[in-house]
């Protein structure tokens, strides 16, 4: 005889919820995990999770109408012949063309330079479109080797040695054969319409010996005029910029899980790395220890969104930011606009992130010509621009309350947290006290 219970309704298991058995089936109806793009989607511990404190009687504030706030910031200070000189710490990441459409790269190029910043190439190697309209480039150098090429290596203003990404520390990047379209496999020197997995690590180098190597040659090749960038995933951030700046970088490019890819394991996404928030504090950390804070600069990027996030990341001990999924946002990925189309691919505005299958109805993460022809440069470009003046904006107004007046003057001291997990990663104290875990205090 069966029972059925009247007084409590039917309970869902925490752990095995919805999106979880949905998954589960998903696996055992096609027997191949999920690749996307985009950066993770769980909830982790973020620059949310702090507050600035603002001026009061023991500090006081600039007015922002007669005191300056500078935001301009210096990168590559420590070998190289040439720094580059940005108007904002706000950077863009290197992405792809491949994962990218010619016209995206053109308006990252475009909104970088009215903005007086940086924008970095990526996997597959230097487009023109690209290097003709961005003021200051950076050029990565790949473990897939994919689209490298010594004269672009000169035509760059700096060079990012890329050793991981925040959304897959250990991984390599998978380029799908739809997005492989003739300009794509030219530049890579590999078939067309053919699926590529970029490597997961660099054959010239396996540690710091050889890294050290490495960027020596590559100074030689660029006459020691571009400063030199090493880009690590979040995994181990103390040891990894210790063992940067020991092989000879001159910035240090720091990205945390949260950080977007073009396409990767859905589990990798989720699963491997650490929250940019706790990267921070070890990574300043180390510079300080070997008495490179501020010699050696930081960039560190990771679900950045807002000036907000901006300021954080400068209070705790970067030197600047580098932001991939919001400037695709603000080009116009994910917008509202496209939603009948979004429908049609089995998505929704907001959470499409099939960027890997070249469908994309914004025209950004795609080579389809009549879809990458949908968006305009020029304006893509604008709103790029736009975004970043706010966003520095905001930075600033931050600063000039909490007494500052350059955006590097701001401290861990300015800062609260909100939960313990946020305190402990970011050594910072738990609002209303002086404590962290880890540390004494009242
Ligand atoms: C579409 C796309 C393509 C990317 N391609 C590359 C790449 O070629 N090389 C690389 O080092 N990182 C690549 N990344 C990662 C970014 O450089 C950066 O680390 C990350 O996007 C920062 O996090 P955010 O997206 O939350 O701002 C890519 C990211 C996106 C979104």
């Amino acid at each position: 005889m069966s029972y059925h219970n009247p007084y409590t309704p039917p309970r869902k298991s925490a752990t095995f919820d919805d999106y979880t058995l949905a998954e589960i089936r998903r696996a055992a109806a096609t027997g191949i995990y999920d690749i996307r793009g985009a950066g993770t989607k769980r909830k982790v511990p973020h620059f949310d999770d702090l507050l600035f404190l603002g001026a009061s009687i023991s500090r006081y504030p600039l007015e922002g109408y007669r005191e300056k706030c500078d935001t301009s910031v210096v990168l590559g200070t420590r070998f190289a012949k040439k720094p580059i000189h940005l108007k904002t710490p706000i950077t863009i990441a290197g992405m792809s063309f491949g994962a990218l459409s010619g016209n995206a790269k053109e308006a990252l190029g475009r909104g970088a330079t009215i903005a007086g910043t940086s924008t970095t190439t990526g996997d597959g190697g230097m487009t023109d479109e690209e290097r003709g309209h961005s003021q200051i480039l950076v050029y990565q150098y790949l473990p897939s080797r994919y689209g490298m090429n010594p004269k672009d290596l000169r035509r760059a203003d700096a060079i990012e040695v890329v050793v991981g990404q925040g959304a897959k520390p250990g991984g390599g990047g998978m380029l799908l054969g739809q997005k492989i379209s003739d300009r794509v496999a030219n530049m890579r020197n590999l078939p067309k319409g053919i699926d590529q997995r970029s490597a997961c690590r660099h054959p010239d180098w396996t540690g710091p010996d050889d890294l050290e190597i490495k960027i020596m040659e590559l100074r030689e090749i660029t006459d020691w005029e571009k400063p030199i960038y090493v880009k690590v995933g979040g995994a181990r951030p103390y040891y990894d910029t210790a063992l940067a700046v020991k092989a000879g970088a001159d910035v240090v490019v720091l990205d945390g899980m949260q950080g977007g890819t073009a396409a990767t394991q859905d589990v990798f996404i989720e699963h491997v790395g650490m929250p940019i928030l706790a990267c921070i504090r070890p990574a300043v950390q180390a510079l300080q220890d070997l008495g490179m804070h501020r010699k050696v600069q930081l960039i560190v990027s990771g679900g950045i969104r807002s000036g907000a996030d901006v300021a954080k990341a400068l209070a705790l001990g970067a030197d600047a930011v580098a932001i991939g999924t919001a400037a695709l946002v603000a080009l116009g990925d994910n917008d509202p606009r496209w939603e009948d189309e979004y429908r049609k691919l089995g998505t929704t505005a907001g959470a499409y992130d099939d960027w890997h299958e070249g469908r994309d109805p914004a025209g950004i993460t795609t080579q389809d010509p009549e879809l990458a022809a949908r968006l305009d440069p020029i304006a893509a470009g604008r709103r790029l621009a736009n975004y970043l003046k706010v966003m520095t904006l905001e930075a600033q107004t931050i600063a000039r309350a909490c007494g500052k007046n350059h955006l590097h003057n701001l401290e861990p001291e300015d800062l609260c947290a909100l939960t313990m997990e946020a305190a402990a990663m970011a050594q910072i104290p738990l609002a209303g006290t002086s404590w962290y875990p880890g540390k004494g205090g009242f």
